[in-house]
């Protein structure tokens, strides 16, 4: 079964292609037009996506050697994300389904992530498995294909807007996830006890937002400009509160829940420390720790295709008369 993946819930237009669950090829194009404004402007995002999807989808079959009348299902993101942006996608998906009259699946952006480390891995059930991105941080607890069970979610900002909002206040380029970790590598994580907020052990929970304001309090009173030295102290101190606030919660649900894998994913999981914490944590309770390659961290369209294969590969395909739903959450949480 040869499933189409298509994302376009944010600012990343994807498309990728799976044969029963393994990975054949993708193709995503970041959409530079956002630089300038310092984030996503969701308006030039859906009209990128109108241009670049029909050449990204092209690009995709022409990698995997895959004619468009072998393709047994189409999948798209339903949501969550920029309603605008998710239209295209979808649209562009039903479409095909009806002209190829192959089965449609709607997907959840966030379950695409969760599941993603077994487009390049065999990823085990059950296992405990976090999407941390620009827009989510969450934990859950998967006993099975299909049964997603959420244990925890951020308070307040997703972990790449903490990574993002460091960079911005070191002036670093947007996004500034990559480039804090680039910096931190070259620095002292223990210049600068940042705090990391403990909610206690009743909760899978985290909070960012006092991390980003004690970076905020400390870089107003730097010296202008600030040296470069102590931007990578600054960037190191920082990612290693935001790692380890997500490193305690992984390490109690490990505690409480039974897992044959550890499962990052989402732009975040290309984070240098957080896989080496994460491998060293897994390896702590005897299981591996998965991640997808940096690219399939990232939005992309093959995990797209990979929920999508899950779902229909089972018979569930979804009616096209769906409509986008940018605050899609069909999971239960805890
Ligand atoms: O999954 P993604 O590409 O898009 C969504 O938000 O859905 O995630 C983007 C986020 C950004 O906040 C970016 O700064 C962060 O992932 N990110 C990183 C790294 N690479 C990307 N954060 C920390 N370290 C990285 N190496
Ligand atoms: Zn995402």
């Amino acid at each position: 079964m040869i499933i189409l993946g298509i994302e376009t819930s944010c600012d990343d237009t994807g498309a990728g292609l799976v044969e029963d669950g393994r990975l054949l090829a993708h193709v995503a194009r970041a959409q530079d037009v956002h630089a300038e404004y310092g984030g996503v402007v969701p308006e030039l995002a859906s009209r990128a996506h109108i241009t670049l999807l029909p050449v990204v989808v092209q690009e995709a079959l022409a990698k995997a050697g895959v004619a468009l009348d072998r393709i047994d299902g189409v999948a798209a993101t339903m949501g969550p994300g920029l309603v605008g942006s998710l239209l295209v996608g979808l649209e562009f998906a039903k479409g095909l389904s009806l002209a190829r009259g192959v089965p449609f699946a709607g997907v959840n952006h966030v379950e695409a992530h969760l599941v993603s480390p077994a487009l390049e891995h065999d990823l085990p059930y059950p296992f405990v498995g976090m999407v941390a991105s620009g827009g989510h941080t969450e934990i859950y607890h998967v006993a099975e294909p299909g049964s997603y069970r959420r244990l925890g979610s951020t308070r307040d900002d997703a972990a790449g807007e903490a990574f993002d909002k460091v960079g911005k206040l070191l002036g670093l380029p947007y996004p500034g996830g990559p480039e804090v970790d680039r910096l931190a590598r070259q620095g002292n994580a223990g210049a600068i006890p940042f705090p990391v907020a403990r909610l206690g052990n009743e909760t899978y929970d985290v909070s960012m937002s006092g991390l980003k304001t004690a970076v905020k309090l400390l870089v107003e009173k730097e010296p202008r400009p600030i040296p470069d030295a102590r931007v990578r102290d600054i960037a190191a101190s920082a990612e290693r509160a935001i790692v380890v606030a997500l490193l305690e919660r992984l390490a109690l649900t490990l505690e409480r829940h039974p897992a044959r894998a550890l499962a990052l994913a989402g732009g975040c999981a290309c984070n240098t420390l957080l896989r080496a914490e994460a491998t060293r944590l897994a390896a702590s309770r005897g299981i591996p720790a998965l991640f997808p390659s940096p690219p399939l961290c990232r939005d992309n369209g093959a995990m797209i295709a990979y929920a999508g294969w899950l779902a229909l590969s089972r018979g569930l395909a979804t009616p096209l008369d769906v409509s986008a739903v940018p605050n899609l959450d069909a999971f239960a949480a805890a």
